[in-house]
């Protein structure tokens, strides 16, 4: 069964932000053009993904020279076995759907908390003697984005961070597959923002039929 990992990395107000609009208009969609389909929605905001902190490296610390998983502290458990649940989580899907607004030119940070947790060797990548390759072949990605101002072309293309880190990453994982929604420029032009907003919602209204 096709498994589409809906990641949104957005303080839920499907009301107030752009980017969980058209984002919940793809996922309904998406289960209506793909019924057979698992759909997972992994909320960041409440996902509760941990840092990669001192009680991560002395948790894999300990693992490494053989201690049991049982005898790390708790803190070292929860915070080692939720990083460990994510990426088993994560490599399971076939395809990613992330939904995050640009925030001071790049994503929120809780999104590069949980690329910590995912990018592992020997899970998302392995490192060869001609360097490191991607596991994620053959699977997808979307990102679906809300900018205040334009990025996708003009003198501010050069400086956004969170889209191409995205594309870079999962790259890097072994994903060529890489679309993008970008509902964009509605600071810019605020008696606009219908209009670019319904631009992006018939966008994932078109994708989600073949994605
Ligand atoms: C903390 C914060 C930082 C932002 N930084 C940028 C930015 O760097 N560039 C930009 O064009 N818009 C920026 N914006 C505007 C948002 O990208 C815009 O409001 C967008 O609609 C947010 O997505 P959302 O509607 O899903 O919340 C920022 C907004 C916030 C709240």
């Amino acid at each position: 069964m096709t498994k589409l990992l809906y990641i949104t990395a957005r303080p839920h107000d499907e009301q107030a932000s752009y980017s969980l609009a058209v984002g919940k208009v793809f996922k309904e969609a998406y289960i209506k053009a793909h019924p057979e389909d698992e759909v997972i929605h992994l909320d960041l905001y409440e996902a509760d993904v941990p840092y990669i902190d001192n009680d991560v490296f002395s948790g894999w610390g300990k693992l490494a020279s053989g201690t049991e998983f049982d005898q790390l502290t708790a803190e070292e458990k929860r915070k080692v076995g939720k990083l460990g649940a994510l990426v088993e989580q994560f490599v399971e899907a076939d395809k990613y759907v992330f939904v995050t607004p640009l925030w001071n030119l790049s994503f929120p940070p809780v999104l590069k908390a949980y690329i910590d947790a995912v990018s592992v060797v020997g899970k998302t990548f392995k490192y060869t003697e001609q360097g490191p390759v991607g596991l994620l072949g053959g699977r997808k990605v979307l990102h679906i984005q809300a900018r205040g101002g334009i990025y996708s072309y003009g003198p501010s293309a050069e400086i956004e961070m969170g889209d191409r880190y995205l594309k870079a990453i999962t790259k890097f994982y072994g994903v060529e597959d890489y679309q993008g929604i970008y509902i964009e420029g509605i600071a810019l032009a605020p008696e606009k923002a219908d209009a670019i907003k319904a631009e992006g919602i018939k966008q994932a209204q078109e994708l989600a039929q073949t994605f």
